[in-house]
């Protein structure tokens, strides 16, 4: 799908035209004439024409989409890509190749006005039904050119727009692969062609080379399972010097029984999403290699199911972790956790100075914040107000949760230095403070737990439900946020 910015005087042939309109503002200035008296006409006679998301629709030539834009002065970027999601959804069964939107600014400034309409259609543009055999349940309409109608070039974010867009939609495909066909080595595979497409470097570390570093922990989940472990390494080089400016660590189950401490049937299916976060990681990197910030780059997803075979881990077992601290499982289901902190471990001894992990680490994270926020953790308190504030700007929902002393004692073990479960109450915490342990004396480190956010059980905006693409945008803004060099 390309897009391209045009003035309204010359949109020239298209097969639709998408106009947002608020219910106090006027019909957007300049469309041609035909379309301007069809959006007068609908939005004195349609009810209700102006109502949030709403898409009335004239067939004609073009077919004209008035999208309910609400309040102008509700206008922010979520709102922009609502809308623009919205009027290429209402095209799905149509056999449009080229498309109209019209791009309010409203506030926002044109650049970011138009990399959310990009967004937006791009979202607008994936469905989950990947494996039904009836074509019509996987349609898309056949879109290759949307004009973004505006005033300025806007290349820039055209380019942003496309790159983020892209990136959360294969975040979604990636978490919404069942897990029988998205093992850790097809994951790796996977990450291997992306990284090419993107211009970043790839490694993939196997079992045995994970040995030889030391990864007991994250070692001790994979053993469970006849699926071999992966663990993805790529790189971005935008600056100077061998370390890196920014790291991030994503959590990679393809597939969380629990493990010997087996979850209940109910709903596990759900848990072949458990790698929501390397996906995110992975494509975070391949906009971070297509957008070239000017710096370097770690992506990291320790990957491996975690299944109670034979040779299963068993409740109370201690393994040494990378660190070299030891570990007591007390809960087998615990597991993203032990992948994490040898994950954290690694991104260090390359030399990253900044780790942000993101992982759907923890059901209590949904029990404290339900299913719209992400929830933020890490040290020191300056970071973790700039991944919020980041995470704001990018239109990621993200709350900061607090991190103490107290909750590291809570995980101290019994006969090893610390224990992956201890008890209930506040549990999210507790797992931050574990991942907390592997952080080491001058590294800026945030963690997000996406366990409430990642999947959504009913349709929204801009994702049907299914995999929603959370927190994608906050990796990718992090990276080409220009503070990041000044500051290291
Ligand atoms: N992958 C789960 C967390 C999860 C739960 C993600 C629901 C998405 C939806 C994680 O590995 C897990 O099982 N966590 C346990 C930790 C407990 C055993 C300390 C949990 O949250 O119950
Ligand atoms: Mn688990
Ligand atoms: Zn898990």
């Amino acid at each position: 799908m390309k897009f391209r910015a045009v003035r309204a005087a010359s949109i020239g042939d298209v097969d639709a035209i998408i106009v947002p309109l608020t219910s106090d503002g006027d019909v957007p200035a300049g469309l041609p004439r035909g379309v301007r008296t069809i959006v007068d006409r609908l939005k004195k006679t349609e009810v209700g024409a102006t109502r949030r998301y709403h898409v009335t629709t004239h067939y004609g030539e073009p077919r004209v989409l008035v999208v309910g834009a609400g309040r102008s002065a509700d206008h922010d970027v979520e709102r922009a890509r609502n809308l623009a999601a919205a009027g290429i959804k209402s095209l799905w069964n149509s056999e449009a190749k080229k498309v109209a939107l019209v791009v309010p600014v409203d506030g926002l400034g044109i650049d970011r006005a138009v990399q959310a309409a990009v967004e937006g259609a791009i979202y607008a543009m994936w469905r989950p039904e990947a494996h039904r055999t009836r074509e019509e349940d996987r349609r898309l309409p056949p879109l290759d050119t949307v004009l973004l109608v505006t005033d300025k070039p806007a290349t820039k974010a055209i380019a942003r727009g496309q790159a983020i867009g892209d990136a959360v939609n294969l975040q979604r495909r990636l978490a919404n692969e069942p897990a029988n066909k998205m093992t850790p080595t097809i994951l790796a595979n996977e990450a291997k062609a992306l990284a090419r497409d993107a211009g970043i470097e790839c490694e993939i570390l196997d079992e045995a080379r994970c040995r030889q570093l030391g990864m007991g922990s994250y070692l001790s989940v994979a053993q469970g399972s006849h699926e071999p472990p992966r663990f993805i390494v790529l790189r971005h080089h935008g600056g100077r010097g061998k370390g890196y400016d920014l790291a991030f660590v994503g959590k990679g189950i393809t597939f969380d029984s629990g493990g010997i401490s087996i979850k209940p049937a109910d709903n596990m299916h759900h848990m072949k999403a458990d790698m929501t976060g390397a996906a995110s990681v992975i494509a975070a990197m391949t906009a971070i290699g297509k957008l070239k910030p000017a710096v370097n780059v770690l992506g990291v997803a320790p990957c491996t199911e975690n299944l109670p075979g034979g040779h299963a881990t068993k409740p109370g077992d201690v393994f040494t972790s990378m660190s070299g601290k030891t570990v007591e499982v007390i809960n087998t289901d615990a597991e993203g956790r032990l992948v994490l902190i040898d994950g954290i471990t690694y991104a260090q001894r390359q030399g990253a100075r900044r780790v942000v992990d993101i992982a759907t680490l923890t059901g209590a994270i949904s029990v404290a914040l339900g299913p719209y926020f992400t929830g933020l953790f890490g040290k020191p308190e300056s970071f973790v107000d700039v991944v919020r504030a980041t995470a704001g700007a990018a239109g990621d929902r993200v709350w900061p949760m607090p991190l103490t002393d107290e909750y590291r004692d809570e995980i101290k073990g019994e006969v090893a230095d610390i224990r992956n479960s201890a008890g209930r109450e506040g549990g999210a915490i507790k797992a931050a403070a574990f991942l907390w342990a592997a952080v080491e004396e001058g590294t800026e480190w945030a963690h997000l737990d996406i366990a409430g956010v990642d999947w959504s059980d009913k349709d929204r905006a801009y994702a049907p439900k299914g995999p929603q693409g959370p927190a994608v945008r906050t990796l990718i803004a992090l990276a080409l946020a220009d503070g990041l060099v000044a500051n290291a």
